[in-house]
């Protein structure tokens, strides 16, 4: 059993003064250090420094962990052109990054506060870093394919990747299942992989209504995919409509990733469905996609949590940088009460997207959290200045180990 004694924690209901914590793998009591160290004689003690608030670790729910070789070779501002110079440059984006570069991608990740990650893994090179990552990793293996004649072989594929992935057995590593989107995947493999989720329970994502071009492809077999679908894969048609797409999820809580372009008859089927958005504002900007309309979304009772995507489009894996500039990008937005929902956004509510018992610093909870040196006493608007200051993190607890910063 360990103690900690922080000035303050934020829970992030609520802001604690004067609380410590007493904590194996999970959060056994919180109450006056007093108090701890009476019930707990034998408990070491953690000392911080002033002004030392402790937070729950973050999640980052869609991270696409291959494509982390990226700099500057793929192609911002177009959705289309973007896709493009993915398909261009995917072998040798793929081949770039090797064990080191993922690693470090995820140990970056651990730096910035990210204790619990949903990896989207399209080809399983990334098992070996996820199995390694210090993090709690919900390892979703993504089903991709629009061409009726590929269905077989690309489902004894994703077969084989999710097997590989359930041959995992560590604490905090959970095999789960990604449907790439509705454009992309054929409804004979949608309803394959959802009868496995079933089953076995597994975690569940997919992207939806990410752009213009998805939006018109999908109604009207239109727009900028027309061509994309003609030259590569010789079809002058959308395989499915989103609602039909959607009509598959039903009965199973799915996190939607992007949803940037859904519309009112969508989003109520999604509120019905108890789905969760996964906002990513730093990826639809740099692809040239709008912004998520968040108070349609709050309005209609949907829960959105905020992801950093990969870093084949996005420039850090830091959900810090990811809210600030949310906040910047939703302008219009009541700012106290905006900067509180997403640091929910990135805790709580992605915990409960997730089903994981984390997100949230309260007894019973897995011990995930972190220290992060404030620069002066909080006051009410803590969750802003959390999102504008950066602060140092200076400990990182996954599952009550120590895995960044001394004890
Ligand atoms: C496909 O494999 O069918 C596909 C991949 C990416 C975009 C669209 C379709
Ligand atoms: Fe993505």
């Amino acid at each position: 059993m360990k103690i900690i004694s922080p000035d303050y924690i934020l829970t992030p209901d609520t802001l604690l003064k004067s609380h410590a914590i007493a904590f194996d793998k999970t959060i056994q009591k919180i109450a006056s250090l007093d108090t701890l160290k009476k019930e707990f004689p034998q408990a070491k003690i953690i000392k911080l420094q002033k002004n030392s608030l402790l937070m729950p670790g973050l999640i980052n729910a869609h991270v696409h962990i291959e494509f982390s070789a990226n700099k500057n070779q793929l192609s911002y501002g177009d959705f289309l052109t973007w896709l493009y110079s993915v398909i261009e440059g995917r072998e040798e984006l793929l081949s770039e990054c090797n064990l080191t570069c993922m690693s470090n991608a995820i140990d970056a990740m651990l730096v910035n506060g990210i204790t619990t990650f949903g990896a989207i893994s399209s080809h399983g090179m990334d098992l070996k870093a996820c199995e390694n990552a210090k993090q709690n990793v919900i390892f979703f293996n993504e089903l991709i394919g629009s061409q009726a004649s590929m269905a077989d072989a690309l489902f004894s594929d994703f077969l084989s990747r999710l097997d590989a992935s359930k041959a995992i057995r560590r604490k905090g590593f959970y095999p789960a299942v990604a449907i790439h989107s509705p454009y992309s995947v054929h409804p004979i493999l949608i309803q394959k992989a959802l009868q496995i989720v079933k089953n076995e329970k597994l975690k569940l994502t997919a992207h939806f209504m990410e752009s213009e071009a998805e939006r018109n492809w999908l109604d009207s077999s239109s727009g900028d995919f027309k061509d994309f679908f003609s030259t590569f894969l010789k079809q002058d048609k959308s395989i499915s409509d989103a609602k039909e797409f959607l009509g598959y999820f039903n009965g199973y809580e799915t996190l939607l990733t992007h949803a940037v372009k859904t519309n009112d008859e969508e989003l109520d089927q999604i509120a019905r469905q108890k789905h969760t958005i996964i906002h990513c504002p730093i990826s639809n900007r740099l692809l040239g996609n709008p912004a998520l309309n968040i108070k349609r979304l709050n309005e209609k009772n949907i829960r959105w949590i905020v992801a950093t995507d990969g870093l084949s489009s996005n420039y850090k894996l830091d959900l810090f940088e990811e809210m600030k500039i949310s906040l910047f990008m939703h302008s219009d937005a009541p700012l106290l009460q905006f900067a509180q929902e997403l640091i929910k956004g990135v805790t709580i509510h992605a915990a409960e997207a997730l089903g994981l018992n984390t997100g949230e610093i309260k007894e019973g909870k897995n011990a995930d959290m972190l220290v992060l040196d404030l620069d002066a006493e909080p006051n009410k608007e803590l969750t802003i200045h959390l999102i504008l200051h950066r602060y140092n993190i200076s400990k990182v607890f996954i599952n009550g180990k120590l895995e960044k910063g001394n004890e």
